[in-house]
């Protein structure tokens, strides 16, 4: 499984772990692969509690961070988080504030104690995203990763004075020449299959056009890769790694809530919908009565982003305190079908290891015969 992305980076598998939490970082790296920070739920001072936590915890192997710059973004707003959240939610139309209402109703939300706090989420703003990389690159990553296009250029360039690789999503082979021509160094070409945000091209399509396109610039396969056979393919496909997101959230070291590992657990590939109801991009999530909502043609309909999750804050955060598996918020791709047990991430790699070296022997045995 080695590739040059192992040298660069002084890992022993060509496994990345997206993920929104710490101890997946740190058991992730610790076992091999190379573990990447989700940043844009963190308020600037939460991330920098993140990333201690990790240098403290991480035995000194490398890892990233990710943050959410988006090339287009609805508002023009500036300043702290709560001038952000305040300024946007004044572009909220009456119609959408009135429908969330009668949702909270219809679903029998539990109301807030004085213990809860919601504000959403607004780390996609560039405000916040600028501090998120200030903070990043005070500490020893090897990496840092952009969603929703390239990091502008002089945040690229800061990266590499400190010596840190510039990694970004792309959808569309076209996103990924673009990107390089941005001065990125490592294409993550994530599939329609993928959580999160996603692109309409399947993972299968896209990774050779974009491992083509883009030439000699490395390229990790991301979406709907879930064992070592889909690491086997992605290699096939000209991949030098793989980019995974699902599998860690059913890990034992996530921090997933019970009621979205359970309904997890329980969903097929055939459960997930794209949709725009939690940040106003589409993106990958179990399908449910909440997302059913925001696709009925007798509703308004999402806003953009940053505008949707603004709007719908108070009902995730009461979502969350009703803790119904029915509702929960449950971002993931459709490899869901296959994540059936919560297992620690270190015997998560060793399958996944295993799985690889089985189907690479397979193939080669294949060869073997033909010659
Ligand atoms: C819960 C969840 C949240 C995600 N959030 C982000 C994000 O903030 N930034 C990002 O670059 N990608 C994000 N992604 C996408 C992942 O980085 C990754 O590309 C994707 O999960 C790969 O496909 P897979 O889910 O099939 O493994 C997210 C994915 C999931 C499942």
């Amino acid at each position: 499984m080695r590739t040059p992305l192992c040298d660069a980076f002084g890992i022993e598998y060509p496994i990345f772990a997206f993920t929104h939490c710490r101890d997946v970082v740190a058991a992730v790296s610790k076992a091999g692969g190379f573990g990447v920070l989700g940043a844009v739920g963190f308020s600037p001072e939460q991330l920098e509690i993140e990333l201690d936590w990790i240098d403290e915890h991480v035995d000194g192997k490398p890892y990233g961070v990710d943050t959410v710059m988006p090339q287009k973004f609805a508002a023009d707003v500036h300043g702290s988080e709560e001038e952000l959240r305040a300024q946007i939610r004044t572009m909220i139309p009456d119609a959408h504030w009135r429908y969330v209402d009668d949702l909270m109703q219809r679903f029998d939300l539990p109301e807030l104690t004085d213990d809860d706090s919601f504000g959403g989420v607004v780390g996609w703003a560039e405000d916040v995203a600028r501090r998120h990389v200030d903070i990043a690159l005070a500490h020893p990553i090897k990496l840092i990763a952009n969603a929703l296009g390239s990091p502008p250029k002089d945040v690229i360039d800061l990266a590499h004075e400190h010596g840190v690789k510039v990694a970004a999503l792309a959808g569309k082979a076209q996103h990924a020449e673009r990107h390089v021509n941005n001065g990125v160094d490592i294409i993550v070409a994530q599939g329609y299959e993928a959580g999160g945000h996603t692109g309409e091209v399947a993972t299968m399509v896209l990774v050779p056009e974009a491992v083509d396109a883009v030439a000699p610039t490395p390229v990790l396969a991301a979406g709907g890769i879930g064992s070592g056979r889909q690491i086997a393919a992605a290699l096939a496909l000209g991949a030098q790694g793989v980019w995974m997101g699902s599998l860690w959230l059913t890990t034992a070291e996530s921090s997933s809530s019970p009621e979205s590992v359970e309904a997890m657990l329980e969903a097929s590939s055939s459960d997930t919908v794209r949709s725009r109801c939690y940040t106003g991009k589409p993106a990958r999530m179990l399908r449910n009565a909440w997302t059913d909502a925001w696709e009925d043609p007798e509703g308004p309909g999402p806003l953009g982003m940053p505008l949707q999750n603004i709007l719908t804050a108070e009902a995730n955060a009461r979502i969350s305190r009703s803790h119904r598996k029915d509702l929960a918020f449950s971002p993931v791709g459709q490899i869901v079908g296959s994540m059936n047990a919560v297992q620690p991430v270190r015997d998560v790699m060793f399958r996944l290891v295993e799985e690889y070296i089985e189907s690479a022997e397979r193939i080669t045995a294949g060869i073997a015969e033909l010659q």
